[in-house]
């Protein structure tokens, strides 16, 4: 047996666990009709066989009609629940994973506008910042249903075929209660600590009474809120003390932090660019002072650290989240001693702000990850090999020529730079960012693993590629900076580019004029800021940087208001003049007949990028299918098959920013489903 610490059982109860290896709750927003259904049940069963020992599904679960699901929530107040649940936690355990499953009342933390519009409810008439819904301050009433609710949905759990459940407190209503910001009750639930923690263990008390004492049952929650008038980290060790006294719950899940403001959210799930594994000496503490099982997850995304958080005795289960949304198959590569090979998470938060946004949890480079039904973690050889020349060596480019090698083909990849990486090399630049490189250096290590042939410096002409033979070619050339959107003074402008690379200096008095809304703008913008630049951000939309998303946009902000950046919506600029060794920027709206002017030494434009695509179009009329592919095909992870050119000895195929301006996600995605069926 291995004495890996990691790959050491743990006993919860009655429960073994085969390693310490768990993925704590989140919501992928996979669900069907709030129901845990196919996808759902192929998201986990792909970890589960890959080793972990407990995945806690779901996120947020909810147990009321007033706890408006905010991503796609499972509806754990719904009796139809339970056959689904059943389904899922048979395949799961089929594999030898226990599963459990968070649930919870959001209180303030969602909105009204959806679902029953039903007010929703918290101990204050307050609004959480980050869904500025305004609740109804909870009554007596309420307070009986809810818990009431929460035990039908534990009972449901239990028939479900779960191996316990986590109520989560940390934020929702549970927390909301503890917290003296939050609650304004009179007693018997406001006031004094006792009083406060007074609805969490009547909930947990009415769990106790449905499920019976066997049953696993756990919390979730803050054991420091770490806000003025908040709940500190004393009273967080006094109510570590009063669950595991009360002999109601079997696990503490520790977090450390708030989530009411997108900030606090970042602090508590730290992002790429902030430290790995803030709170793990915290969650020790709680450890230490309650002597009680432990869970912990926060931005843990390696297995060294891994290690380090159960082999120091930190916590007992150790969470690995985005970890496993990046790579499945962590544990089985930890087993067979391949932990080079685990593709990394590099903390880009796609996968959660996309929640947050309404969309499913995708990560930025395992475009296989929530799509468990069409996508392969684990690429299947072909039955002939084939020669493969891809010309770009960004994300999509490497991303086809690791599944092309996995597939046995050959492949040899062009790069006209000196180095792989393409945008992705720019984007790391920003120190913050750097962790983006990992997307490239393990498509990198993987292809000289499978034998890929590199030619760096090449800018590979139609002839260099047909002097190779190949048999299709993908053209993954990416995109160049597209500025030209001005009437007047195109030729005076820069690129956000220009900046991020450093090709361009930095001004000292900069509009930044931003319509593309991605991470160039604002990154360009920060680089100027720090460069002693001062600087405007405008757009036209109605605000800014809209594809950054929200806990993305954290750490900008934190950066940029202290560099005074400042931000302007709803303008557009429309032409450009010098005027000695200034320039004048003209600036009008889409909203209605405005003209203003800015007096500055730098116009930045962010526009996204056009296609490099000469190469491609070069190659058309001696390829087989004139470029063409079919879209039926690829969704359906088919082989291309279209000819149109009989003549043509090659198949050809152009993905990524080679055909429009999309993102690393959509590059990647490409690189892969083409590549499969290749
Ligand atoms: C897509 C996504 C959804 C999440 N939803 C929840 C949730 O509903 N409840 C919860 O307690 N934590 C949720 N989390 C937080 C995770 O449980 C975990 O604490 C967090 O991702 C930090 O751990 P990691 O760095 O290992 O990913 C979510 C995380 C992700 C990535
Ligand atoms: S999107 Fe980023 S943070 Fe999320 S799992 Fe993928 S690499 Fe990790």
């Amino acid at each position: 047996m291995s004495n890996d610490p990691l790959l050491q059982p743990y006993k919860l109860k009655h429960l073994a666990l085969r390693n310490r290896i768990m993925i704590t709750s989140h919501e992928p927003a996979y669900a069907v009709d709030g129901m845990p259904k196919e996808l759902y049940r192929a998201y986990h069963v792909e970890r589960a066989r890959a080793g972990v020992a407990l995945t806690m599904t779901a996120g947020s679960a909810v147990v009321s009609k007033d706890s408006v699901p905010g991503f796609n929530n499972i509806h754990v107040y719904k009796d139809e629940v339970v056959r689904w649940s059943r389904d899922l936690t048979d395949a799961i355990h089929e594999h030898g994973a226990a599963v459990m499953i968070q649930i919870t009342h959001l209180g303030r933390r969602t909105r009204w506008d959806a679902e029953h519009w039903l007010p929703i409810v918290s101990p204050s008439h307050e609004q959480e910042p980050a869904h500025r819904a305004f609740p109804k301050k909870i009554e007596d009433w309420d307070i009986e249903r809810i818990i009431s609710d929460y035990a039908d949905a534990a009972e449901r759990m239990q028939a479900g075929g779960m191996d316990g459940i986590e109520v989560q407190a940390s934020g929702h209503l549970l927390d909301q209660f503890w917290s003296p910001l939050t609650n304004e009750l009179d007693s018997p639930y406001g006031g004094c600590l006792e009083n406060r923690l007074r609805f969490t263990f009547d909930v947990l008390k009415a769990i106790r009474r449905r499920v019976g004492t066997e049953f696993i049952v756990g919390i979730r929650y803050t054991g420091d809120e770490r806000l003025p008038g908040g709940l500190d980290k004393n009273e967080g060790i006094a109510i570590s003390h009063r669950l595991k006294d009360s002999g109601l719950i079997d696990f503490l899940n520790v977090v450390r932090g708030h989530i009411d403001t997108d900030a606090g959210l970042t602090d508590l799930i730290p992002i790429q660019g902030m430290a790995n594994s803030p709170h793990l000496d915290f969650a020790g503490e709680i450890r230490a002072a309650t002597n009680f099982p432990t869970f912990h997850a926060a931005k843990i995304p390696d297995v060294a650290t891994a290690r380090f958080a159960i082999a120091s005795g930190k916590v007992d289960m150790v969470g690995m989240t985005r970890a496993h949304i990046a790579d499945p198959h962590i544990v089985r590569k930890i087993v067979e001693k391949r932990e080079d090979d685990i593709r990394p998470c590099v903390g880009a938060n796609y996968c959660l702000d996309r929640i947050y946004q309404g969309g499913a949890a995708y990560c930025i480079h395992n475009p296989a990850t929530g799509r468990e039904t069409s996508q392969p973690h684990t690429i299947e050889r072909a039955a002939t090999r084939k020669k493969v020349v891809i010309v770009g060596a960004g994300p999509g480019g490497l991303e086809a020529a690791r599944v092309c090698a996995e597939r046995g083909h050959h492949v040899v990849v062009f790069e006209a730079a000196n180095q792989p990486g393409g945008q992705l090399r720019l984007t790391a630049q920003s120190p913050r960012r750097q962790e983006m490189i990992s997307i490239i250096d393990w498509r990198m290590s993987q292809c000289e693993k499978l034998g890929v042939v590199f030619h760096f410096n090449n800018w590979a002409e139609a002839d260099v590629v047909l002097a190779e033979k190949p048999e299709v070619v993908i053209v993954a050339t990416g995109g160049y900076p597209h500025t030209e959107v001005l009437s007047q003074g195109n030729d005076l402008v820069a690129s956000s580019w220009d900046i991020i690379s450093g090709d361009v200096k930095p001004g000292m008095n900069v509009l930044v004029f931003d319509d593309a809304g991605d991470h160039a703008g604002l990154q360009a913008a920060e680089i100027l800021a720090t460069a002693g630049a001062r600087v405007e951000v405008m757009t036209p939309h109605r605000s800014f940087a809209p594809e950054v998303m929200s806990m993305n946009l954290v750490p900008y902000m934190r950066s940029m208001q202290k560099l005074n950046v400042a931000f302007t919506v709803t303008y557009r600029l429309s032409k450009v003049e010098r005027d000695g060794n200034q320039l004048v920027a003209s600036v009008g709206s889409d909203y209605g007949d405005v003209q203003q002017t800015r007096i500055v030494d730098q116009v930045v434009i962010n526009h996204g990028t056009r296609p490099l695509d000469d190469l491609y179009f070069e190659l058309k009329p001696s390829s087989s299918n004139h470029g063409e592919n079919s879209h039926d095909a690829l969704i359906d992870g088919r082989p291309q098959s279209i000819v149109r050119n009989p003549e043509g000895a090659f198949q050809l195929f152009r993905i990524g920013d080679a055909v429009a301006a999309r993102n690393t996600h959509a590059a990647i995605y490409d690189g892969l489903r083409l590549a499969k069926a290749i």
